[in-house]
């Protein structure tokens, strides 16, 4: 308890019930905020004097309202201890609401569920660094109603770093932030329904809540199968789609990167139909075997809205992440952004800007992704023959692809180890009509260091 709220008590919002009379009125407003429970049991109310001065009233009104509600036994008075909610105004308390039900995950002990990076790897100590100084060199502007862009020092640091490690075509002045890429789809589905688009092209293997923001827009979708090279865009003439969503470096969650003949079949798609491609660069920083693949925007930043996302990178619970965004759709992009849609803090932005800016950013992806290629190759290694291994050039993740009967034999398994495993088959597109195939998708990335050892060896007891 600090000092001044010993001293002046609590600070109370009491509307004083109209047409009664400044007494009866503030004993009224009292009362009922002790038996709503609004104001807690024990808690310490002002002193006569204070509470009068904030009201603008009498303090013999408020002493009068106190000695009443004393009287009635919703206050407390003792020499000493000042004036308190009585512990009884407890028992009138409405029952609490029954708790809201959400559907979630059973708890497992072990989890190779994929979607999430090792959260125990999030650089506190760098983190805090980078905000201890962010903070003391914030102008005081910053803490004022922000640009909806975001912090020009985080677009600006972003354009430098997607521009060196991702080719991305970036200028800061087209760079939108958002609460990570799921933020950023949203508003794309909005601005596309805006245009009048009816339906977008996506994967034959994706998230289901990435596809239902396109219809929880309006908006229908439209499979693309997806085979050992990406997404089939030879697909998207005719088709009559106004947009297509890719995951062109790391498709997901087959692995598959977009060969360079399908990149470039979906530009001469978008550059002959105006339509627009939505590149979905998840988890780009992490590849291990091969050359890095580049953005797609690269090839055309008019037809291409690139979209990243510190979730992989760093940890989804920052729900930071960026759009670079063609010339012209600017302003239609922040149209829908609005101009109350913040999305996330402007403190949080500009740590992320020292954060890449100090090259803590680099480092701790270079430390990652060592960390990621160790477990990628330790599983490749402990699952030998069991089944076959792919996906696993890039990313947190592998598809370990099972014989006929293989996927329901290993879940059954996998509860019994007590270990969350996702099947293939959980991302299939409901209108896809290629033929399915028995996979796991094995989240490497998720377990904690800790748990790693424990995790695999309980994924190779769920394949015997
Ligand atoms: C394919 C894909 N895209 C994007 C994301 C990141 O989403 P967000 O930035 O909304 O956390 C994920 C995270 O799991 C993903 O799997």
């Amino acid at each position: 308890m600090t000092e001044s709220w010993a001293t002046f008590g609590a600070d109370l919002h009491l509307e004083l019930a109209a047409g009664r009379g400044l007494r009866a009125g503030l004993t009224e407003a009292l009362r009922e905020a002790a038996r709503s429970g609004r104001l807690a049991p024990g808690l310490r109310l002002p002193s006569s004097r204070s509470l009068a001065a904030d009201l603008g009233i009498a303090r013999n009104t408020v002493a009068e309202a106190y000695a009443e509600l004393v009287a009635e036994g919703w206050l407390t008075a003792r020499q000493g201890s000042g004036t308190r909610v009585a512990e009884r105004a407890r028992a009138r308390r409405p029952a609490p609401a029954a708790p809201v039900r959400r559907p979630v995950r059973p708890k497992t002990s072990y989890s190779l569920m994929p979607g999430s990076p090792d959260l125990g790897g999030f650089p506190r100590a760098g983190w805090l660094s980078a905000a201890r100084r962010a903070l003391s060199e914030a102008p005081n502007e910053a803490f004022g109603y922000a640009d909806p862009r975001g912090r020009v020092e985080l677009r600006e640091a972003l354009a430098g770093y997607l521009a060196r490690a991702r080719g991305v075509y970036a200028d800061p002045e087209r760079i939108v932030l958002c609460a990570g890429f799921a933020h950023g789809l949203m508003l794309l589905a909005k601005l596309l329904r805006a245009r009048r688009v009816r339906e977008v092209a996506v994967e034959g293997y994706g998230l289901d809540v990435h596809r239902d923001l396109l219809t929880g827009a309006g908006l229908r979708t439209r499979v693309l199968e997806v085979d050992a090279a990406g997404a089939c865009t030879r697909a998207l003439p005719g088709s009559g789609v106004g947009a297509v969503l890719l995951t062109p470096a790391h498709q997901f969650p087959t692995g598959a990167a977009l060969t360079p003949e399908r990149r470039a079949a979906a530009v001469d798609w978008a550059r002959s139909t105006g339509g627009l491609i939505l590149e979905d660069d998840y988890d780009g920083e992490f590849r291990y075997d091969r050359q890095p693949v580049g953005a797609l925007q690269g090839l055309d930043p008019d037809r291409v809205v690139y979209l990243g996302t510190a979730s992989k990178s760093l940890a989804p619970g920052l729900r930071m992440g960026w759009m670079v965004v063609p010339r012209s759709l600017m302003d239609e992009v922040l149209a829908v952004k609005g101009p109350t849609d913040w999305s996330s803090s402007a403190i949080e932005q500009l740590t992320l800007a020292e954060f890449i800016r100090s090259g803590a950013y680099d480092r701790h992806v270079r430390e990652m992704r060592l960390r990621y290629r160790r477990r990628r190759d330790e599983l490749v290694a402990a699952v030998g023959e069991r089944a076959a291994v792919s996906g696993i050039a890039a990313g947190l993740h592998a598809v370990l692809d099972l014989a006929a009967g293989g996927e329901r034999a290993a879940l059954r398994a996998a509860a019994w180890q007590d270990l969350g495993l996702q099947p293939l088959s959980f991302f299939r597109h409901p209108d896809s009509v290629a033929p399915p195939r028995e996979a796991l998708v094995v989240g490497f990335g998720t377990p904690p260091q800790s748990a790693w050892s424990a995790t695999l060896a309980a994924l190779v007891a769920a394949l015997l």
